[in-house]
């Protein structure tokens, strides 16, 4: 099966949005799996600048854009995009984009719930994107969300509603904020329901017709397998499965429909919001990377974190992601510095280890275990062979292969979606 899917295999923000767009030319389909508009792909075509959050990046491409049920779909977020993009140029409407029936929806409730949680954990904080993403999903798992489908049946709507607000209000009152109402809820929903349900459908059945049909799909992950809910640096993750696994429950696809999955990391590392960074740097290279690389949140404007590549995580997202190859990113940002550091394992408690543990506190303790490089004096900005390429770049890059045990399929080398050093076209299996 000539399918391919994307995931993080850091912290996020790893540049997904360009590599989405690069496969998505090749693609006949593009599928969002999981997560939100917690989510936030930056595409550079020509001149112009696409932000993307909900909506699948094949849509810049002209390609049929699916949201499957795995996502949380905020419709106020989605028709802002819509209206957004619209006005960029871009045609989106019901003809090229599909939104799984049975996707649960995040209504205002939820993230009023995520921000006033986030605000009684004070120091704790998880640095949440204050979307609603986690309350959204509780509703799922708690059999209590109101799904795209559900606008079609008015009765079921307000039953449902009657359920989400004695629930969410019992909480909110805890917290000290303020209830909601029913009606207003219900009204929204109700003037929703013609504009979101001629996007609705079976989504499964499309994939099916198009695995038939012997068509190209691209799942397109958001987040990262270190944000993964079970996954990753718990619980300063995001709240749904984000390795390539749950492209298969989260469109409605059997797993043997994923393909090939492409790991993409920059060939740094940084992380928005709270939680263990073991490589994390607080210094003069540290801001560096910063600068240079514009580490800045799509989504929230925060200000990223930044350190040394962490192989020896990067090689567990490998393992977990069930990763075939990987998509390195932003190598430029790396040029000019006369050392590098790779993290290739921790110590934890002094006993030296590979894996970044599990607990909290273990987490928090581990110490970075750096191996060190020459840098490179040339550029790679722009390149598009290894024969471009600075010597020790081409022996920094190899030596991450080693280490996180994968193939590099893929160098991006600028934000240009040209620039790109494609070693095996990840479609052809
Ligand atoms: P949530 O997904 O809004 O619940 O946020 C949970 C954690 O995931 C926070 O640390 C966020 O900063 C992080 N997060 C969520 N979405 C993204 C993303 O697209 N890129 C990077 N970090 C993210």
């Amino acid at each position: 099966m000539a399918n391919v899917a994307v995931i993080g295999a850091q912290w996020g923000d790893e540049g997904k949005g360009k590599v989405v767009d690069w496969l998505a030319s090749r693609a006949d389909i593009v599928v969002r799996f999981q997560g939100g508009h917690n989510a936030g792909h930056t595409l550079v075509v020509g001149d112009t600048t696409y932000k993307l959050s909900l909506l699948p990046s094949g849509v810049v491409r002209g390609k049929l854009g699916i949201i499957g049920n795995g996502v949380v779909l905020d419709p106020d977020a989605l028709f802002s995009e819509i209206e957004k993009v619209r006005a960029q140029g871009l045609d989106v409407g019901p003809h090229n984009l599909r939104i799984a029936e049975n996707t649960p929806l995040i209504l205002p409730l939820h993230p009023a719930l995520d921000r006033a949680r986030e605000a009684a954990r004070g120091e704790d904080k998880i640095g949440t994107t204050g979307r609603g993403i986690g309350p959204a999903y509780e509703d799922k798992v708690g059999r209590r969300s109101i799904r795209v489908c559900d606008l079609a049946e008015p009765e079921t709507l307000s039953a449902k509603l009657d359920e989400l607000l004695l629930h969410h209000n019992s909480l909110l009152r805890g917290l000290g904020s303020p209830e909601f109402e029913k009606q207003p809820l219900l009204d929204k929903l109700l003037a929703l329901a013609p504009r979101l349900l001629p996007y609705a459908e079976a989504v499964w059945e499309t994939l099916d017709a198009a695995r038939v049909a012997g068509k190209r799909v691209l799942f397109e992950g958001a987040q990262a397998v270190m944000l993964d809910v079970d996954h990753g640096t718990y619980p300063y993750v995001t709240s749904s499965n984000t390795v390539a696994g749950n492209a298969a429950a989260g469109a409605g696809v059997g797993p043997g429909a994923i393909g090939t999955v492409l790991g993409i990391a920059k060939a740094y590392a940084t992380r928005v919001g709270s939680g263990p960074f073991p490589s994390e740097l607080f210094d003069d290279v540290g801001r560096m990377l910063g600068e240079k690389g514009r580490e800045f949140g799509t989504v929230t404007g925060r200000p990223r974190r930044c350190g040394w590549f962490d192989a020896a995580m990067v090689r567990q997202a490998v393992k977990i992601g069930g990763v075939n190859g990987l998509v390195l990113t932003k190598l430029d940002v790396l040029d000019g510095l006369k050392e590098l550091k790779i993290c290739v394992g921790y110590k934890v408690g002094g006993v030296e280890t590979r894996r970044l543990p599990a607990g909290m506190r273990a987490q928090a303790a581990a110490e970075p275990i750096f191996e060190v490089m020459q840098g490179w004096s040339g550029s790679t900005f722009g390149a598009r062979s290894y024969a471009e390429l600075p010597a020790e770049a081409v022996k920094y890059v190899r030596r991450i292969e080693e280490l996180v045990e994968a193939p590099v399929m893929m160098l991006s080398t600028s934000p240009d979606r040209d620039d790109t050093i494609a070693l095996r076209d990840p479609f052809a299996g």
